[in-house]
């Protein structure tokens, strides 16, 4: 996707070097950053320099491929390389295609039996989850823009509008996007959108990272604080929502951005469709209940008493709480999937139940 006119993936190797676009520094400041060690790698995911689930997926396979480098350089490879995988893994508990990423690559290296090999199996599987997961997203663009073209048809040339949550766009994949790529192609075939970019306190993904890059892109779209949502709603201004997910259990209950959940009990409450675009990477087919089992991230509460922007001296974080205050800080929360009208995913769209998730994964059937 573009920045200033130039065509960018949130996370690539180059020259033997694995680069990221700070997502910490936007949008205030565009800078790409070099990740050069496992250490280098975790702290990135941890402190949200990359962010969003396929993203810190396909920065943990190229964490793979460092440990992979740091391991021969010690004696004994398997143990260093099983530690460093294991903390990679554990740097972000909620989105599964992080666990989902570093495993693959793990099993690659573990699977080769030349030491002096090793290192080659995981980058050419930490690429191979890179152009994958791509493929996925642009797929999910191409299966989502039928919503909106549905939309359109009955709105007369007045704009579909659409409300998002979070990030969901590109900086939080490789390249376009989940809940964002439909969005995209709708504008790619001229059809005429607005997006509704909610805040998404603590962390201000929706202001920070969704309204930079639909501006990046020309897409019409208008700021609201989280709680405004459901007064939108009330008032007819809202088509279609389309999020994300970190997470869905295999009957499609859905764990992405905290916020979500009132968002979609607001939609139901107003007949607003309500849909979860995903690549499969994000399905955990293990989890049954995603509300009871879905692993929730509980965050630095620093994020909810402070708030970060830009000030005179460049980007500055300032207290908005009284200084004894406690809070509370959950990353994410579950939509269960009575209240989603259906998932987007790379091999179509189907409703948001077990049997729907299967008729497009069917070799996920149990026996
Ligand atoms: O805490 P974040 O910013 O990583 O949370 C991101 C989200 O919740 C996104 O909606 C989700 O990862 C889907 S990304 C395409």
């Amino acid at each position: 996707m573009k920045v200033n006119s130039k065509h960018y993936h949130t996370v690539w190797y180059e020259d033997g070097t694995l680069k990221i676009i700070d997502q910490t520094k936007l949008p205030h400041a565009f800078v790409i950053k070099e990740l050069h060690s496992v250490k280098d790698v975790i702290t990135a995911i941890e402190i949200m320099e990359v962010r969003g689930a396929p993203a810190i997926g396909v920065t943990g396979a190229f964490g793979v491929w460092l440990a992979s480098k740091e391991a021969l350089a010690v004696k004994d490879f398997e143990p260093a390389f099983d530690k460093a995988v294991k903390e990679i893994r554990a740097a972000r508990p909620t989105a599964v295609n992080l666990a989902w990423a570093v495993d693959r690559a793990a099993q690659a290296v573990k699977a080769e039996p030349q030491l002096e090999k090793k290192v080659q199996a995981a980058l050419a599987t930490a690429q191979l989850v890179t152009n994958e997961e791509l493929e996925s997203c642009k797929q999910i663009g191409l299966q989502g823009v039928k919503l909106i073209e549905e939309i359109a048809q009955k709105k007369n040339g007045r704009p579909v509008n659409i409300m998002t949550h979070c990030n969901a766009g590109w900086l939080a994949c490789v390249d376009y996007g989940t809940a964002t790529a439909p969005i995209y192609e709708a504008c790619e075939r001229g059809l005429k959108v607005h997006v509704w970019v909610s805040e998404t306190r603590p962390r201000s993904q929706g202001f920070n990272l969704t309204a930079f890059e639909l501006g990046q892109h020309c897409v019409p779209h208008t700021l609201l604080v989280d709680n405004a949502a459901g007064i939108l709603m009330q008032r007819g201004l809202v088509d279609l929502v389309i999020v994300g997910c970190d997470r869905a259990s295999r009957t499609c209950d859905a764990a992405n951005k905290v916020g979500t959940y009132l968002k979609a009990l607001a939609a139901r409450d107003n007949g607003v469709p309500f849909y979860v675009a995903l690549p499969s990477s994000s399905v955990d087919w293990s989890i049954g209940d995603g509300v009871k089992e879905i692993e929730i991230e509980e965050r630095n509460t620093e994020e909810v008493l402070r708030v970060t922007g830009l000030g005179q001296k460049g980007i500055e974080s300032v207290l908005v709480a009284p200084s004894t205050a406690k809070a509370i800080n959950f990353g994410f929360d579950v939509t269960p999937s009575r209240l989603v009208t259906g998932f987007i995913l790379e091999r179509g769209i189907c409703p948001a139940t077990e049997e729907g998730l299967l008729k497009l994964f069917p070799e996920k059937r149990r026996e």
